[in-house]
C-alpha cells in the first residue's frame, strides 16, 4: 500500500484535503492524524474492520481499548451511559485539549473499539483540524497514538511514517505536535475518579476543579492487575537500553564512556555528549519524544536519562520515563 503524506495548516486547514482524509475514512481506511499530544492512528468507530486495521498496523495487543476522538461535548454525551457531574465539570475545565475522560459506554460504541470494556474513552482534541476533520468525517475517530506498539509515540509525521509507511492510507501532516506527551486519562466512573495515565493535565489541575482524586497510577504500574490495559510497564521506549539516575547523570555518562560505549546523556546540563532539556515540565515534555526519536537512530549502546525531581507537576514525565527504561520482556 502507498502511504499519502498531505501537509496542512493546523488552523486554516484546506478544506479540500480534510475531505480527502474523510472518505478514506468513511470507505473504512486509515489515517494518521495530527493532534496537540502526539499524532493518532484514526479510523471510523463504526467500522468494525478499520478498527480492527488499527491493531493490526501497529500490532496492538488486542485487550487494549482505544481513546475515542470527538469534536464536541454533544457527541461525547451521545455515546456515554451517564455524564456525570464531574464528567461535566471536567470537560468545561480541560476540552478540547489534552484530556481523556473514560465512562461507562452505551450501546452506540461498538466493543471492538473499547476491547470489550463496557466503558469508552473519550477526548475532545484541542487542534482545530483534528475537530474539523472529525466534524467533516461525521462519525467519532478511534485513535492510539500512531506508532508501532510499545514504541516511542509519533510528534511528527515523520515519525508517524517511520512505522507505519505502507500499513495506512494517509498520514496528515500539521507540523510537530506542541503538547509531546500523550493526554491524561481519568476514570471518572468511581467517586473520586481515578488516575489512569498521568499526562499535561495534572492531578493539581484536576483536583482544583473535582477536589481529591484516587492516583492508583504508581500502585498498578509493575503489578498485573492494570485498570487500564495500555499501562504496561513498557510503553513508549526506544530500542536502545535506557538508564535513569537521579542527580546529573555526569558520573554515570563519565563511567560508561571510560568502558568504551557509545552514549549520551538527556539531562539538565550543557556538556559535552549531553542533550539538555527545558527545566519545566510543559517544555521538557515538547522536546522528549523528538529526542528521543533521534538517539535512537544514533546507534547508541546506551541512553543515560537525568530524572527530573521527583515532584507533582513532574509526574508524567518521570511515568513515561520510567517506562521507557524499563526493561522488554
Ligand atoms: O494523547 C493521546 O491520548 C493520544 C492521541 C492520539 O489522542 N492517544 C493515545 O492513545 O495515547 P493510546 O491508545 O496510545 O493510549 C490510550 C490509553 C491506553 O493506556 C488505554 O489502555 C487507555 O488509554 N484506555 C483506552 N480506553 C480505555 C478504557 N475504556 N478504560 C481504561 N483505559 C482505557
Ligand atoms: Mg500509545
Amino acid at each position: 500500500m502507498h502511504t499519502q503524506l498531505l501537509k496542512l495548516d493546523p488552523d486554516n486547514p484546506d478544506t479540500e484535503v480534510l475531505r480527502e482524509a474523510s472518505l478514506i475514512l468513511n470507505h473504512g481506511g486509515l489515517v494518521a492524524i495530527p493532534t496537540e499530544t502526539v499524532y493518532g492512528l484514526a479510523a471510523n468507530i463504526f467500522d468494525a474492520s478499520a478498527v480492527a486495521k488499527i491493531y493490526t498496523a501497529k500490532g496492538r495487543p488486542s485487550n487494549n481499548p482505544l481513546i475515542v476522538h470527538v469534536h464536541s461535548v454533544e457527541q461525547a454525551k451521545s455515546l456515554v451511559l451517564n455524564w456525570n457531574d464531574s464528567a461535566q465539570k471536567l470537560a468545561e475545565a480541560f476540552w478540547p485539549g489534552p484530556f481523556t475522560m473514560v465512562l461507562d459506554k452505551n450501546n452506540l460504541v461498538p466493543d471492538c473499539v473499547t476491547a470489550g470494556a463496557s466503558s469508552v474513552a473519550l477526548r475532545i482534541p484541542k487542534l482545530f483540524v483534528t475537530r474539523k476533520l472529525i466534524e467533516i468525517a461525521g462519525v467519532p475517530l478511534a485513535a492510539p497514538s500512531a506508532n508501532i506498539s510499545g514504541a516511542i509515540s509519533p510528534t511528527t509525521a515523520s515519525h508517524v511514517l517511520k512505522d507505519l509507511a505502507g500499513r495506512i492510507e494517509m498520514i496528515l501532516d500539521a507540523g510537530p505536535a506542541s503538547g509531546g506527551i500523550e493526554s491524561t486519562v481519568l476514570d471518572v466512573r468511581s467517586n473520586p475518579p481515578t488516575l489512569l495515565r498521568p499526562g499535561l493535565i495534572t492531578v493539581q489541575m484536576i483536583e482544583q476543579i473535582i477536589g481529591p482524586i484516587n492516583q492508583l497510577q504508581q500502585l498498578h504500574l509493575h503489578s498485573g492487575a492494570f485498570p487500564s490495559p495500555g499501562m504496561m510497564a513498557r510503553h513508549y521506549a526506544p530500542k536502545t537500553p535506557v538508564i535513569n539516575v537521579e542527580g546529573s547523570g555526569v558520573e554515570v555518562l563519565e563511567k560508561l564512556k571510560k568502558e568504551g560505549l557509545k552514549v549520551r546523556l538527556l539531562g539538565f546540563q550543557i556538556i559535552e555528549d549531553a542533550i539538555c532539556l527545558p527545566d519545566n515540565p510543559v517544555g521538557y515534555a515538547s522536546a522528549l519524544y523528538a529526542v528521543l526519536h533521534d538517539l535512537d537512530a544514533m546507534g547508541l549502546d546506551r541512553i543515560v536519562i537525568a530524572l527530573p525531581p521527583d515532584t507533582p507537576q513532574w509526574l508524567a514525565i518521570r511515568d513515561r520515563l520510567n517506562r521507557a527504561a524499563t526493561a522488554a520482556d
